[in-house]
């Protein structure tokens, strides 16, 4: 079979590599779609933290079981997704129903090999059932996924005020699930183009930009004074991470679902007078994946807005770099494998 590695920062090759051979407890996907995500970016630059090379990357995937063992419910034929968060079961984590956050989680097309191929071996027990949705659609739950657990962590009740820093596919995500909490939805970014997007395609009521807009005092407006009881942060910007503590409401709570390296910093002071409450969000559990597939079913969310960029698999190599370039305005680049 055709496989497609990132063999350092900056290469990706085809190769030819041994079909997958049936594992016990393990079900081979014949792989139909690849959503290409930031961590993909990130590695092929040489960004992405912790990344070893070379790695077949891809972990927003959807296909069709060819064999299986252990997938009690599952048909061979059947569309699929996966959670492509594998964890240990035994840890603190696992043991506390947390496996999204296990102590040595592996995830598919980061820590271990991914799929961009035609075949991968998979754990039965990450197998999640296609419940009718195209091979497009299964293939996005994954990234909304992110969102929704997130939005999940937060709590968001009806009628809140819940500001979401980032427009990327990750951040929209977090704005449909918060609206689908019955929150109401403020999107800050500092790209029009993303707040456009996040206006115009998934409804969102307000949006502010960082850079043209006086931010506090738009939030106090549209707010009422109140200013945010939620902020999600799906930028991964140390600066819009540390800037945002003072647009929180006083009770509030901060999600952060962006991810970056450095260290976080904020006045104590004006955090204990919030009586603040400070989460990260990890991934998503399964919980997440079957709301994220309810909501796509009941039309709450419309996965095809998100797909900017459509090419084949063999098309992936030479195109992967202009997916890197804001200009060309990918939300959603998405890979169909024959
Ligand atoms: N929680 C998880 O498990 C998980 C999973 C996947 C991705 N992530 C993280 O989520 C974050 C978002 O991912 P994405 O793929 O949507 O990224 P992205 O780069 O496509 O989107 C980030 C958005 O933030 C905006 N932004 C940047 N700086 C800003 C600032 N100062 N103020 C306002 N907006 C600003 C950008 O314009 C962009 O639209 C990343 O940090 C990524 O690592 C987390
Ligand atoms: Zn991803
Ligand atoms: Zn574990």
């Amino acid at each position: 079979m055709k496989i497609l590695v990132c063999n350092t920062p900056g290469t990706l090759s085809y190769q030819e590599a041994e079909k997958p051979v049936l594992e016990k407890d393990h079900t081979i996907i014949k792989i139909k779609r690849i959503g290409i995500c930031g961590t993909d970016l990130h590695a092929f630059e040489g960004t992405q933290p912790f990344f070893n090379y070379p790695r077949i990357l891809g972990h927003e995937l959807s296909g069709e079981i060819v064999e299986m063992d252990g997938a009690p419910g599952f048909s061979v034929g059947e569309a699929v997704t996966f959670i492509p968060y594998f964890n240990c079961g035994t840890c603190v984590a696992c043991r506390n129903e947390r496996p999204n956050c296990c102590t040595t989680l592996k995830v598919s097309g980061v820590h271990i090999d991914g799929g961009m191929s035609e075949y991968l071996s998979v754990p039965s027990y990450s197998l999640v059932h296609g419940d009718g949705l195209t091979y497009d659609e299964l293939a996005l739950v994954e990234p909304l996924a992110i969102g929704a657990h997130g939005i999940r962590r937060a709590d968001v009740r009806k009628n809140e005020m819940v500001l979401v820093v980032g427009a990327g596919p990750i951040g929209l995500g977090a704005m449909e699930f918060a609206r689908i909490a019955g929150g109401r939805v403020i999107a800050l970014d500092i790209n029009d183009s993303r707040l456009d997007f996040a206006r115009e395609k998934i409804g969102v009521e307000f949006t502010v930009n960082a850079l043209t807009d006086n931010v506090a005092e738009k939030l106090a407006e549209i707010t009422n004074g109140d200013m945010p009881t939620v902020i999600v942060d799906a930028t991964g910007n140390l600066r819009a991470i540390n800037t945002a503590f003072s647009y929180l409401a006083h009770g509030g709570r901060y999600v952060l679902v962006g991810l970056q390296k450095g260290e976080i910093s904020f006045s104590h002071p004006e955090f204990h007078k919030r009586e603040a409450t400070l989460m990260s969000s990890r991934n998503a559990t399964r919980a997440d994946f079957e709301h994220v597939i309810q909501s796509m079913k009941n039309g709450l969310v419309d996965p095809k807005t998100y797909i900017t960029h459509r090419v084949t698999f063999p098309q992936v190599k030479e195109q992967f770099e202009s997916w890197l370039d804001p200009a060309n305005g990918v939300i959603k680049a998405m890979v169909a494998v024959e």
